[in-house]
C-alpha cells in the first residue's frame, strides 16, 4: 500500500465542484436513529413491494430468456417494455410511438440526459418554486441559470411563466401531485400554461412519477396530452412498482430522443437487459395493475393521518398543502420561524423533515417545510405530528431565537 500522501490531489472539473453534500443532507443522517420518525424521506413503503411476484418473473425470465437477460442490450430499452410506455402514454391523450420512448435507469438519469443535451452553461432554466432537488442538482451540473416562478393551489402562475420564458432553453413542470409541493395543475391552468409553451421557443420537460399514486379520482392528464409538441414526459416505475429497480422513460420528440440516445450511449450504453426483462415480465402478469388500487389505500389513509393531525394541532398562522395524491404534504410557517433552524430540535423532538429552502431556487423561503407520509403507518405520524406542532407552538410563543431575523 502507498503511503499517506500530503501532496493535494490534482485539479477536478469545475463543473464537479458544483457538486455539493448540503448541511440538510448531514443533519437528515440523525433521523436514521431508531427513536427518531423520519417524515423526510420520500421513499415509496417497502412493504408493498412485491418480491414474491417479482421472484417468480425473476425465475421465468431466466429459464426462458436467459441469454436475453444477461447479455448487452439496444441502447433505447427492449421493445416489449417501449411498447407498454407507448401504449401508458397513449391512454393518458400522449401520442408517442414506441420509437420514441427511451428507457432509461430511472426517471433522475432521464434528468440528467436532459441537462446534458439540453442545457449550456448559462441557458437559462424555468422551474416552479418549490422544484424536485434531484432535477435541480442534475440540471445545475450543466450550469444554467433558474429562473423560479410562483405558483398557487392550481399551479404554476401563468403570467411568471410568461415572463420567464422569452430566451429561456427549458421549463421543467410536475403537473401531477408534485414534489415536494404535493400539489397539480388544475385543468383550467393547464391549459394557459400549455398555450404558452407551445408559442414559446423552449422545451417542456414534464415530469410525472406520481400520477398514478391518486386517491379518490384519476387526475387530469398534464401540459404535453394538451399539445405542446416541443414536451419531453418522464416517467419511472420506481413509485408503482420498485425504486430499487432503477426503470424509467423518456418519451419525447423523435429528434431529442435520438439524441438522448447518443448520450445514454455514452453514459451507460443501456439500462439493464434484466431489469426491463423482468418489469417486462411483472407487466404483462398484471402485477403493478393489482398493486396500484392497494398503494392508492394504504397512501391515502396516511395522508389522512397526517391532515387530520395537522388539522388537530398546527398552531393558527401554519397552513399546509392536501394532496388528492402522491407522497408529499408542504407546509408554511408563519413568516418568523425558520424551518432549517428547528431541526435539531424536532430531531430532539424525535421526529424529521426537510427544510423547504433545500428545494428553492431565488428568494429565500425559510418557512416551509416538506412532510412525507409514505413511509410511517397512522398511528405513528400522529403521535410525530403532535410533537412537531408542540414545538412549533412553543417556539412561536418562547423561543424568539429560532425565528428569522
Ligand atoms: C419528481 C421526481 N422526479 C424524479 C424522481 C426520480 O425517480 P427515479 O429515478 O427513481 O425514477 C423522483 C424521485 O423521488 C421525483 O420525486
Amino acid at each position: 500500500m502507498n503511503p499517506p500522501s500530503a501532496r493535494p490531489l490534482p485539479a477536478i472539473a469545475q463543473r464537479a465542484q458544483r457538486l455539493r453534500t448540503s448541511a440538510i443532507h448531514d443533519l437528515l443522517q440523525l433521523a436514521n436513529r431508531a427513536d427518531v420518525v423520519s417524515l423526510a424521506g420520500g421513499l415509496p413503503d417497502a412493504a408493498s413491494f412485491p418480491a414474491d411476484a417479482l421472484r417468480e418473473a425473476s425465475d421465468r425470465v431466466l429459464r426462458e430468456q436467459p441469454h436475453a437477460a444477461l447479455q448487452y442490450g439496444p441502447t433505447e430499452g427492449i421493445a416489449p417494455l417501449r411498447e407498454w410506455v407507448a401504449a401508458h402514454l397513449r391512454a393518458q391523450g400522449m401520442d408517442f410511438t414506441p420509437a420514441q420512448v427511451l428507457i432509461t435507469s430511472g426517471s433522475q438519469q432521464g434528468l440528467d440526459l436532459l441537462g446534458k443535451v439540453l442545457v449550456d452553461p448559462g441557458s437559462r432554466v424555468v422551474v416552479e418554486r418549490p422544484s424536485y432537488l434531484g432535477a435541480l442538482q442534475a440540471f445545475a451540473l450543466y450550469a444554467p441559470e433558474f429562473v423560479g416562478i410562483e405558483a398557487d393551489a392550481s399551479g404554476p402562475l401563468p403570467e411568471a411563466l410568461a415572463a420567464a420564458l422569452p430566451g429561456a432553453r427549458m421549463a421543467y413542470l410536475q403537473p401531477r401531485f408534485s414534489n415536494p409541493a404535493g400539489r397539480s395543475i388544475a385543468p383550467a391552468r393547464a391549459d394557459a400554461l400549455a398555450a404558452l409553451l407551445r408559442a414559446a421557443d423552449a422545451w417542456l420537460v414534464e415530469d410525472d412519477p406520481y400520477g398514478e399514486l391518486w386517491f379518490d379520482a384519476p387526475p387530469a392528464p398534464g401540459l404535453i396530452a394538451r399539445d405542446v409538441p416541443q414536451g419531453a414526459h418522464l416517467g419511472t416505475f420506481s413509485k408503482v412498482l420498485a425504486p430499487g429497480l432503477r426503470l424509467g422513460w423518456i418519451a419525447g420528440p423523435q429528434g431529442l430522443i435520438d439524441k438522448l440516445v447518443q448520450a445514454k450511449q455514452a453514459a451507460d450504453l443501456h439500462t439493464a437487459s434484466f431489469n426491463q426483462m423482468l418489469v417486462a415480465e411483472v407487466l404483462r402478469a398484471g402485477v403493478v395493475e393489482r398493486g396500484l388500487p392497494v398503494l392508492r389505500r394504504i397512501y391515502r389513509e396516511r395522508r389522512d393521518a397526517m391532515l387530520s393531525a395537522l388539522d388537530a394541532n398546527m398552531p393558527e398562522g401554519v397552513a399546509w398543502t392536501k394532496p388528492d395524491g402522491g407522497l408529499f404534504v408542504w407546509v408554511t410557517l408563519p413568516p418568523q420561524l425558520d424551518a432549517a433552524a428547528l431541526l435539531p430540535q424536532a430531531i430532539a423532538c424525535g421526529v424529521a423533515y426537510v427544510p423547504g429552502d433545500t428545494f428553492n431556487v431565488g428568494a429565500p423561503a425559510r418557512n416551509t417545510l416538506r412532510l412525507s407520509y409514505s413511509t410511517v403507518d397512522a398511528p405513528t405520524i400522529r403521535g410525530a405530528v403532535a410533537r412537531l406542532a408542540a414545538l412549533i407552538h412553543e417556539t412561536l410563543h418562547h423561543e424568539p431565537a429560532l425565528r428569522s431575523a
